[in-house]
């Protein structure tokens, strides 16, 4: 029950491997307000993964989550540890596919 606890509570745990790209988008109030929820839609579209999803080649995994410290540039989101800010429903996509294309680039 303690393990579990402490899983469920820190976004840095996880219970199943995650992608090579870990994509956290915040949703919290600041970046909320700037259209993080479109953004996190169109992310989970163009992945065609939802929430706590990873993609069937286990390149991306998608997680909405709770302030990242970006709040003055939102919506902002990490993937890895790069951040991304000032998103829209287009910026995140172009982002997703500047990974994707790295990823083909080191196969
Ligand atoms: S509210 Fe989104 S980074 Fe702080």
């Amino acid at each position: 029950m303690e393990v579990n606890n402490v899983i469920s509570y820190y976004s840095l745990l996880t219970r199943k491997p995650r992608g090579k790209y870990n994509v956290q988008i915040c949703t919290n109030i600041c970046c909320q307000l700037r259209g993080a929820e479109e953004v996190f839609d169109a992310a989970k579209r163009k992945l065609g993964v939802g929430h706590k999803g990873t993609t069937p080649d286990r390149q991306f995994s998608l997680e909405e989550v709770e302030c990242i410290g970006a709040c003055s540039w939102g919506p902002a989101m990490q993937v890895n540890y790069d951040y991304h800010e000032n998103l829209t429903p287009e910026s995140v996509g172009r982002v997703i596919d500047a990974y994707r294309q790295d990823h083909k680039q080191e196969s």
